[in-house]
């Protein structure tokens, strides 16, 4: 595994392009998910320093806390609540420019202003969100999409915890 990450200066593709390898051979050839979560969380905070990154998984009707980095967050949302439960039940990536506009979103932190979520999707069904949270107005766009998806997609999801 790599010793240090390598940060770099640049446009957010720049910085992604750098970045994105380097997690994925941090993964390779760890099985567990949580390990592999908690590395990517980590990663994602040391390259762009967003207010909050991190996962939540499906426990039965709903999203329960995973691996974050970031302030103390809600431990659980209901499938259909917040951004992060809306992401699940529509089984889309939701791009929120400013979150007091979102109805029902879930305020963890008073700091966040814009948010990001990607649904992990496996065998069509949701087992999980990536959420990112940002300090300034409007901070995610199609590149995080792109980028963000391509991660999440990568991910290797073992059977047990896709139920
Ligand atoms: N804002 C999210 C809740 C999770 S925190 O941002 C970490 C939501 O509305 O679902």
């Amino acid at each position: 595994m790599a010793e240090d990450l390598h940060t770099i200066e640049g446009t957010k593709e720049d910085q992604y392009k750098a970045l994105i390898p380097q997690i994925k051979a941090l993964l390779e050839g760890e099985p567990d998910i949580i390990a592999n979560m908690a590395n990517t969380v980590a990663a994602l905070k040391q390259q762009f320093n967003w207010l909050w990154v991190g996962f939540y998984i499906v426990r039965g009707d709903e999203l329960v806390l995973g691996p974050f980095q970031g302030p103390i967050a809600c431990t659980r949302i209901k499938k259909g609540k917040g951004v992060c439960g809306t992401s699940w039940a529509d089984q889309k990536t939701l791009i929120v420019p400013d979150v007091e506009q979102f109805p029902g979103h879930i305020a963890c932190s008073s700091l966040s202003k814009s948010e990001i979520v990607i649904p992990i999707i496996r065998n069509n069904e949701v087992v999980g969100v990536l959420d990112v949270d940002s300090v300034a107005y409007d901070d995610f766009d199609e590149t995080d999409r792109t980028y963000l998806q391509e991660l999440v997609d990568s991910l290797v999801i073992p059977q047990t915890f896709a139920n």
